[in-house]
């Protein structure tokens, strides 16, 4: 916890229970909602919050990002998401969100240099894939072999030493996009293609995932800039539903292999990182503008569990700024590899023109997030939907990596083990029939 939470005048918040008065002290945040410490809520009350999906509970401090959802504001390391997009690179991200602030030119190079070198899985890690069948989803892959990375680096697992936690920083988001691109090839039956040091980490991740050995996949630099966009786009958001899980494995001290491959699990779910596949394949499902309506609907129906896969987002009651800088890159993509007028791009922007002045999803405050575009470029890029996931697995290291380094190193920091409330049964004898009271 940082030291000066408490340099402004304190603050207390009260709480009446049965006539008992507790107080319990705000911290201010630098930006955003404060909060109240309740650490001491049940020793002091006997009572437990609650609060199913957090959605009004801050689980730790963190300098790292920031996300105003009102306003559609994204921030890492208080550099606007749009900016980095347009001005910077994935490693230089990278090294932003896990040291705390932009490199210099030397130091860049420097850390370039260290994510290139390791790049290289060991070559015994070739067989974990072909235990894989062939149909396996690629997401499944990358949970597999990121926690198996485990065995073979054990000199980056003490997590009580700087150096090794920064090593294992290193490698897990230098191997993720080697891990994917093997994902990917083992899935369409190619051999598997080697990295190359003397590419970026975007040009060699499109080298990995297209190149093959009878011939070398060109990488153009506006698909290799629209790849490394969409890295830095997904890199970090805050204590989102995979890094609450990285930080959760994380604080019983399990190795950080461990810990990133809890990530990528929680990661796969439709509800979040697995969007980006299921908002492509709601919009070819739709097929035509003419049957937006009709699923419009379908999203309102209390009855119908369909949802519109891409929009709402538990911060944004806004746009998601991430959209809106996929969105503009969207067009540049499909013209560069020769799709004017793509039907599903004119689907997606028919729906959410639709969407956007519907009074269900403006009471909502349901915007497209940035699942929504995402899978229309990656895509025209050449990537089937079952890869969509995995590519936001891989940028996503560096905002897991970097989360995970903070939890460890808060000086507070202790096991997470939440409480529930109980409604169970109460004590039964063994043997004994359940009074009608106590049937639960
Ligand atoms: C990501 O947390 C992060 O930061 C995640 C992420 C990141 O970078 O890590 O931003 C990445 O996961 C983006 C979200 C991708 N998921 C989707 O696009 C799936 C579709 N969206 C929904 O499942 C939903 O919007 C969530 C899961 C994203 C957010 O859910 P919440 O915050 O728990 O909100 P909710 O489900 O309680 O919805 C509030 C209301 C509900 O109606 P009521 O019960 O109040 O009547 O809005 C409705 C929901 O039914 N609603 C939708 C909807 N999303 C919410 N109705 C129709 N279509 C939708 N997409």
């Amino acid at each position: 916890m940082s030291k000066d939470k408490n340099s402004k005048k304190e603050k207390f918040a009260k709480l009446i229970i049965d006539n008992n008065s507790y107080s319990f002290p705000i911290y201010s945040s630098t930006e955003g909602e404060s909060v109240i410490d309740i650490t001491k809520l049940h020793s002091k009350t006997k009572f437990f919050t609650y609060d199913p999906g957090f959605t009004s509970t801050a689980s730790c401090e963190s300098k790292i990002t920031y996300i105003d959802g009102e306003k559609g504001i994204l921030r890492y390391r208080g550099y606007d998401i749009e900016e980095l997009a347009d001005k910077s690179d994935f490693i230089e991200v990278v090294n932003l969100l896990i040291y705390g602030d932009l490199p210099n030119k030397s130091q860049l190079t420097k850390y370039k240099n260290l994510i290139s070198r390791h790049t290289l899985l060991h070559e015994q890690i070739i067989n974990f894939f072909q235990g894989f069948r062939r149909d396996a989803h690629p997401m499944a892959m990358m949970v597999g072999v990121m926690g198996a990375l485990s065995s073979f680096y054990q000199d980056t697992l003490d997590i009580k030493d700087a150096h090794q936690r920064q090593e294992a920083t290193r490698r897990i988001v230098a191997k993720s996009s080697t891990i994917g691109a093997m994902a990917y090839k083992y899935s369409i039956g190619q051999s598997f293609v080697s990295p190359k040091n003397n590419l970026s980490f975007s040009e060699n991740f499109l080298h990995m995932c297209f190149s093959n050995t009878a011939e070398e996949y060109k990488v153009s630099p506006i698909l290799a800039k629209a790849m490394d966009i969409i890295f830095i786009l997904h890199a970090d958001h805050e204590q989102n539903a995979s890094t609450s899980t990285v930080r959760l494995a994380g604080s019983s001290g399990a190795n950080p292999f461990a810990c990133i491959a809890a990530g990528v699990s929680s990661l796969w779910g439709p509800a979040h990182g697995g969007a980006n596949q299921a908002a492509l394949e709601m919009l070819e499902e739709i097929g035509s503008s003419k049957n937006i309506k009709k699923y419009i609907n379908k999203a309102k129906n209390k009855k119908d569990n369909f949802k519109l896969m891409g929009f709402g987002h538990r911060v944004y009651k806004n746009y998601d700024p991430r959209a809106k800088i996929l969105k503009k890159i969207c067009k540049k993509v499909l013209n560069h590899v020769g799709i004017n007028n793509d039907p599903i791009l004119q689907l997606a922007m028919d729906l959410e023109a639709i969407a956007l002045k519907d009074k269900y999803f403006i009471e909502k405050k349901l915007y497209p997030n940035v699942d929504f575009y995402s899978g229309i470029i990656l895509k025209a890029i050449g990537f089937p939907p079952e890869m969509f996931t995995v590519i936001f697995a891989i940028a996503r290291t560096a905002g897991w990596t970097a989360q995970w380094t903070e939890m460890i190193e808060d000086p507070i920091q202790k096991i997470g083990r939440p409480r529930q409330l109980y409604t169970g049964n109460l004590i039964t004898k063994y043997g004994k029939k359940r009074s009608r009271k106590n049937t639960r």
